[in-house]
């Protein structure tokens, strides 16, 4: 099976876990694409979607389906979305497409984050791929340093401005050993927007494109850290 197809198997897979009535936590990236596309098969059974950026939303109206306001909304049973790294706990490198904070806003709203990814995605440490740090254009030569200072390498991602207005910047060289206290410690230096380690917000399932079909991960236990 290509990737693409793999995407579209946990698209559709996804659908499992969307409780009819409910508002739905949407993600941003081309796997949650496929969900989104799968999704508009049940639009009519579910209240709408909390969506993490523009370009989901558009593409959820696109669909029919009602887009709406995260402070309006009382509960998100489930948020559904990608991953450019998960490891064997559900730690996740986020932020590829630039969407990491209101995903990370959507995700901590949520009772439970399902990681839906094609099997390159799993890792058993998070690093390989350049972290994303989204960050007050004023701070960025700041946390660049700070983030050398760590052992990363880091580059702004040229020519991207976020939905909230700010840059990014992608670490290269991180071994991520302790994903928790990364986050940590990179969420409290000021300037940072957010970080795209999501550990605090980890995911609870993943379902996994495989060759052989769907693999469900299960992580067990809560999705968030308190
Ligand atoms: C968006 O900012 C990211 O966090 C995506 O969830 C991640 O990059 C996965 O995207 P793909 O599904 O396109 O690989």
């Amino acid at each position: 099976m290509t990737q693409d197809e793999l995407k579209a198997l946990v698209g559709r897979a996804a659908l499992a876990y969307v409780e009819p009535g409910s508002v739905v936590g949407v993600g941003t990236g081309s796997t949650v694409n496929c969900f989104i596309d799968a999704l508009a098969t049940m639009k009519d059974r579910i209240t709408g979607a909390v969506s993490s950026s523009e370009k989901s939303s558009d593409r959820l109206r696109m669909h029919g389906i009602r887009v709406l306001d995260a402070n309006t909304v009382d509960e998100v049973r489930v948020y559904i979305d990608g991953a450019d790294e998960i490891d064997h706990a559900g730690n996740m490198i986020k932020g590829g497409g630039a969407a990491l904070t209101r995903e990370k806003i959507v995700a901590d709203r949520a009772e439970r984050f399902i990681c839906i990814a094609d099997q390159s995605k799993l890792v058993t440490t998070l690093g390989a791929f350049p972290l994303p740090v989204e960050v007050i254009p004023m701070a960025a030569a700041q946390i660049a340093r700070k983030l050398r200072a760590l052992g990363g390498e880091p580059t702004l991602r040229h020519g991207v401005v976020t939905d909230n207005g700010c840059h990014i910047i992608d670490v290269r060289g991180l071994s991520i050993t302790d994903p928790a206290a990364m986050e940590c410690e990179i969420n409290q230096w000021p300037g940072v927007v957010t970080v795209g380690i999501f550990a605090r917000n980890r995911a609870s399932i993943c379902l996994l494109g495989t060759a052989d079909g769907v693999k469900t991960l299960d992580f067990g236990g809560a999705s968030k850290t308190a």
